[in-house]
């Protein structure tokens, strides 16, 4: 929908200035300057991801933790756990009202005393509940499992990055129907009523919706949109999903985007229990899993339902790590993936830092001409020179979005007059956080595109060309050369 500019702004049309332009800009092509050196290569896949900003993680059982070689190789590699049984239900309130954490302080102190981060697993899920809760029904169940939110949540505060606060409650098939459980018979809204205690009992804590079958975009999948879409609007308090991952020997051809389409919700996406069936395509599903979680900016980390083959619930060595804990080529892919995130790839954000913007196609710099300062000032592409006006910072909009400030003029990138059309002029205006101000970072392989929040459309060098002074406008997302970026740190 177009939209009016706020009132008292005044647009005019960027103004061609060539001539003074071309003598004033062409001072300013000093040095051109060698692209920042790329990212060192991790060893791990705990140390690469986190070079990537993100984490690794495997599932861990309490009772392998005295297996040397396990711990060996947990040690080694991962920045992560999750408890692969005991936070469950059953585990941690067997008898109504008696809590035990035992096993699960195990596995949380082992993560913390080695600066891993834990993922809780799970609040609510109609599985493993303790034999009590199994014959509940009703007000009596819906106050069991609140009050089994809030003490479990409770007892780790400040201790878990995100909580699967809800595991599986949807159903299987074309549906897209909440699956029966004793739970879902309490009401419809006994998710959003976990969540909301999950969050009064530990604010700091990531609250994670988790399912499996969600891989791709399919019936459950987009159920689990529309929740989670419907959560954010009623500001109910979700942030993440977690895609479990338990894979067969073929990877949706949509799985990235699929974890883009939610990404775009606001919510934080995590790959919660991977594991992919042994065979052919084991190591080249592990690495387009790994790819696509480093291509959305909002995939967050990569958690393994287990270590070695030996250590899985499944039969068919689905894991990273042989029965004798040798590494598979699984593992490789999975490391190389990580560490191909490459040069350019820019990870998450940092809005502290300053980034020339430079185009893959013409390899010149996102430029604000002949440093102008006013409202509607034209943004070319420039030689590289790193001056003031090729340097800009993200800053946050929420929700995945950023406005791109000048550093020469504190303003920001703006589509003129709120347009929605091809060919529509990017230029600079004030900072007043307008949908046209705001753009998302998508991952072109090291490179990234920006994506108007206004028009869905993403910024370009108009025409391709290559020539210092071409137009930066905005242009329907087709991944061209031209509209990819490489993101170079230079303050
Ligand atoms: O510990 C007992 C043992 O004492 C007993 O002798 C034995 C008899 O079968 O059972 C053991 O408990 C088993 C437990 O795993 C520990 O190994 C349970 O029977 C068994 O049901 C349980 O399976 C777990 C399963 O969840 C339960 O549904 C798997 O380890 C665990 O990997 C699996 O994890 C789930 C996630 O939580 C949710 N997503 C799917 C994923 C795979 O099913």
């Amino acid at each position: 929908m177009r939209r009016p500019p706020p009132p008292g702004r005044r647009r005019r049309h960027p103004a061609r200035r060539a001539l003074l332009a071309l003598l004033s800009a062409g001072a300013l092509i000093a040095t051109l300057v060698a692209p920042a050196s790329p990212a060192t290569a991790g060893t791990t896949l705990g140390t690469s991801a986190a070079e990537k900003g993100r984490y690794f993680g495997a599932a861990v059982a309490a009772q392998r933790l005295s297996d040397s070689q396990y711990v060996t190789i947990l040690n080694r590699e991962f920045n992560s756990v999750v408890a692969e049984n005991e936070m469950k239900w059953d585990a941690t309130e067997p008898q109504q009202g008696v809590f035990t954490f035992g096993n699960a302080d195990r596995i949380v102190n082992h993560a913390q005393s080695r600066g891993m981060s834990v993922r809780g697993h799970t609040l609510l899920w109609h599985a493993q509940q303790p034999g009590w809760a199994q014959n509940m029904s009703g007000s009596a169940l819906r106050n069991a499992a609140i009050n089994h939110v809030s003490r479990v949540a409770g007892n780790y505060r400040g201790k878990i990055h995100s909580w699967d606060v809800v595991n599986e409650a949807f159903a299987d098939g074309g549906g897209g129907a909440r699956r029966d459980s004793n739970l879902q018979r309490t009401g419809n809204d006994w998710i959003e009523a976990a969540f909301r205690a999950a969050r009064a009992a530990d604010p700091g804590a990531k609250l994670c919706y988790n399912d499996y079958n969600t891989d791709g975009v399919n019936a459950k999948s987009t159920a689990v949109y529309n929740m989670v879409r419907d959560f954010r609007a009623r500001g109910v308090p979700i942030d993440c999903v977690g895609f479990q991952s338990h894979l067969g020997t073929t990877l949706p051809g949509d799985y990235q985007a699929n974890l883009q389409r939610f990404a775009d919700l606001g919510v934080d996406v995590q790959i919660t229990e991977l594991d992919v069936a042994q065979g052919g395509s084991q190591a080249t599903i592990y690495a387009g899993v790994t790819r696509a979680c480093l291509a959305v900016a909002r995939c967050t980390g990569i958690t393994v339902w287990g270590v070695r083959d030996s250590d899985s619930w499944r039969s068919d060595n689905p894991l990273l790590f042989d029965r004798s804990g040798n590494k598979k080529a699984a593992y490789t892919a999975t490391l190389d993936a990580l560490n191909a995130g490459g040069s350019g790839d820019p990870g998450p954000i940092d809005t502290s830092a300053w980034y020339v913007l430079v185009n893959r196609n013409s390899g010149k710099a996102l430029d604000l001409y002949n440093r102008d300062s006013a409202d509607g000032a034209r943004i070319t592409q420039w030689s590289r020179n790193d001056g003031a006006n090729q340097q800009w910072q993200f800053v946050d909009s929420g929700g995945g979005y950023y406005r791109v400030k000048s550093r020469h003029s504190g303003k920001v990138l703006d589509v003129y007059n709120f347009s929605t059309a091809d060919g529509a002029a990017i230029v600079q205006w004030s900072d007043h956080n307008g949908t046209n101000q705001q753009f998302r970072v998508a991952d072109s392989g090291g490179y990234v595109r920006l994506v108007s929040r206004q028009s869905a459309k993403v910024v370009e060098v108009q025409g391709a060309s290559t020539a210092d002074g071409a137009n930066i406008v905005q242009y329907a997302d087709w991944n061209g050369a031209n509209q990819q970026w490489q993101l170079v740190r230079v303050g």
